[in-house]
């Protein structure tokens, strides 16, 4: 008699005696028997390989045999997979218990900053303007009186898209270029803030980016004075940083501003008492303003016997660091959600 018939034997008695507990069990029971390379598969190709003679009686007895395992898992399975079902049901089928609920996204933090700073110049009467981002040199350096090869240029890296001499197309560099958008376009007086991305091209580590976000203020009118710009973004200052935050003005430089100032605050994080954020001075930096340089104004079509103006740049990334300490710029540009999450404290 062939092996076959005595792997059979044994393996009928052993399903005499399985008597399982669990899923788990029934679940081995199938990945020994009932699988590719399991004992029913390895008993049918042994049969391939027996008499003739001997395949008619071991023939009836395998397959049989097959009947019989295959009865006794469904079996199995039925039990226990039953039972899992029930209780699974009982808990779904209770309709007194709440959703699982969704996750909603929330706004970027440097959007949340941006809204800020929308909302209080609104109430001060500026409204909101925007520009290319790919601008030509008249727009970004010439018109903001950069003259052609003055090392002011050098200030800020430059993406350029489109090289000619006089006529070149380039990612702007900052959001200065929509004052002059806005002078050419429209009549005084104007009071308007421009939030945008810029490009600059910079290597990028934690503490610079080769794109940041700026807004832009531009106040053109008559009489308006070097006063009403300190006024202005002294009320900014108190609003966006509260009451008590006190300010100062640097003399500086940029070429489309005359008198410039780099314009402090006193340290928000450790209120001036010295810290890693305010290098131990008690002020940090938040902008840049002036009076707008007459030549500017020319340039952009305005009469500058008759308006003045003040501008001022901001960096939103810098807002947004002293607001939430976040001390490496990339974080905003990666969209980890985790760190995006803790944001979300409001819902678009
Ligand atoms: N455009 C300047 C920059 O990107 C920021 C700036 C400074 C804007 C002074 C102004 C200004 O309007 O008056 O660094």
């Amino acid at each position: 008699m062939s092996n076959i018939q005595e792997k059979i034997d044994h393996y009928t008695a052993e399903l005499k005696n399985w008597k399982p507990t669990s899923a788990q069990e029934v679940e081995d029971f199938r990945l020994r028997f009932l699988v590719a390379k399991g004992i029913l598969k390895n008993l049918f190709e042994e049969f391939k390989g027996v008499s003739n003679e001997e395949k008619r009686v071991l023939g009836k007895v395998l397959n049989g045999f097959k009947q019989a395992v295959e009865a006794r898992f469904n079996e199995m399975k039925v039990k226990f997979g039953e039972t899992q079902l029930s209780t699974k049901q009982n808990v779904s089928q209770d309709l007194t218990l709440p959703g699982p609920g969704f996750t909603i996204g929330g706004r970027h933090p440097l959007s949340l900053v941006r809204k800020e700073i929308v909302e209080i110049f609104k109430k001060l009467g500026f409204i909101v303007a925007e520009g290319p981002e790919i601008e030509d040199d008249w727009h970004n350096f010439t018109a903001l009186n950069f003259p052609e090869e003055h090392p002011a240029r050098d200030m800020q890296d430059t993406f350029f898209i489109r090289k000619q001499q006089g006529n070149d197309i380039a990612l702007r560099t900052h959001t200065s270029s929509v004052q002059v958008r806005m002078m050419e376009n429209g009549k005084p007086p104007f009071r308007a803030i421009m939030p945008g991305r810029v490009y600059r091209n910079e290597a990028i580590s934690a503490r610079a980016h080769c794109f940041f976000h700026q807004i832009e203020g531009l106040y053109i009118d008559e009489g308006v004075s070097f006063a009403d710009l300190k006024q202005t973004l002294f009320h900014f200052v108190q609003e966006l940083y509260g009451e008590g935050t006190k300010v100062r003005f640097r003399p500086s430089y940029f070429p489309f501003t005359e008198p410039s100032a780099e314009m402090d605050i006193s340290c928000t994080i450790c209120k001036g008492a010295g810290c890693n954020m305010c290098k131990y001075t008690g002020w940090v930096e938040i902008l840049g303003c002036g009076m707008v340089d007459p030549n500017v104004l020319e340039n952009s079509g305005i009469d500058s016997k008759k308006y003045t103006g003040f501008a001022f740049g901001m960096g939103i990334e810098r807002i947004a660091n002293l607001k939430y300490e976040i001390k490496d710029l990339r974080l905003f540009s990666e969209n980890d959600i985790r760190f995006l999450r803790q944001f979300e404290t409001e819902i678009i």
